[in-house]
């Protein structure tokens, strides 16, 4: 498929995604969101691929929805049209997704590196919710996950005031990985999705599954679902391969069994 608003490429095993509509800041229309959405489910289906990027520009991830496409939007036309829905495509991809973000990473575009598995922050990162100085509210997850993120004092006052947060206040608050130089994003991005692509996939997958339950069970089922999920694992030959290289002082060699 050709794409007008992202670039997708493969590197090695990893699948790596750049938001590209520098004019806009990467402003997040449907068309963009749209293919962005078929591009993360062709890596969800190409068994090649054991990790995917999504990154923008330096100057931004994606600085929001695009405004100008919503402007006109009234509430029929908003719950018909269903701006959000295709954001789900991120969040329903198995496969571990790394945003690298340098820049603004403001509504929509902070919703996006949230939606994914977790955020790597150029020291030039931007963070913030600032609907409410449209006159509406974070509409793609931000008031809950933001919450989740940095707690509940953080999160309210961004999201009332509109307030950014930088790439050292990010990190401090939990809402990112790490931060590295700019000039580096893109390299230590690619270079721990490299890491993950070599481990076993089904083991990687399970074990993003297994992370994702925290935040959608009880401590006691949560703990419940890691423990079955571990105990599977015995059943895949990746687990004798980890198991014996180590004990052999070599490299395992997974193979996604
Ligand atoms: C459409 C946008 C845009 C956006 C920037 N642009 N953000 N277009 N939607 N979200 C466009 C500008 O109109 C301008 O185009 C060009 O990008 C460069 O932007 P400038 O404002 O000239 O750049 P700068 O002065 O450096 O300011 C950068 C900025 C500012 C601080 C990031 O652009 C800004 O505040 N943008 C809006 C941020 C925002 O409110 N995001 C939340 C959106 S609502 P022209 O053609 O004029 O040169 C949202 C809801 C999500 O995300 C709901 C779920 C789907």
């Amino acid at each position: 498929m050709g794409y007008e608003n992202i670039r997708v490429e493969k590197r090695g095993k990893v699948g790596l995604i750049t938001l590209d509509r520098p004019k806009a800041l990467n402003a997040l229309n449907s068309a963009l969101v749209a293919e962005l959405g078929t591009a993360l489910d062709g890596f969800d289906a190409d068994e090649r691929i054991g990790c995917i990027v999504i990154t923008g520009s330096e100057k931004a991830f994606a600085a929001g929805a695009d405004i100008k496409e919503m402007q006109p939007h009234n509430f029929s036309s908003a719950y018909q049209t269903d701006l959000i829905t295709p954001f789900d495509r991120v969040s329903r991809n198995r496969k571990p997704i790394i945003a690298a973000v340098a820049g603004y990473a403001l509504g929509g575009g902070c919703e996006l590196a949230m939606l994914c598995d977790f955020i790597i922050a150029a020291d030039t990162a931007k963070f913030g919710q600032p609907e409410i100085t449209l006159g509406v509210i974070p509409g793609a997850g931000g008031t809950q996950r933001l919450t989740r993120f940095v707690g509940k004092s953080k999160a309210m006052e961004m999201v009332l005031t509109g307030r950014m947060m930088d790439a050292e206040e990010a990190e401090r608050s939990g809402l990112v990985s790490r931060i590295v130089p700019a000039d580096d994003l893109l390299e230590e991005a690619l270079k721990a999705a490299e890491k993950i692509a070599d481990f076993s996939l089904p083991v990687v997958m399970m074990a993003k599954e297994s992370v994702d339950r925290a935040y959608e069970t009880t401590l006691s089922e949560g703990v419940r679902f890691e423990r079955r999920v571990f105990q599977a694992l015995f059943a895949l030959e990746d687990q004798n391969e980890g198991m014996s290289a180590f004990t052999e002082k070599r490299t395992p060699q997974f193979r996604n069994k």
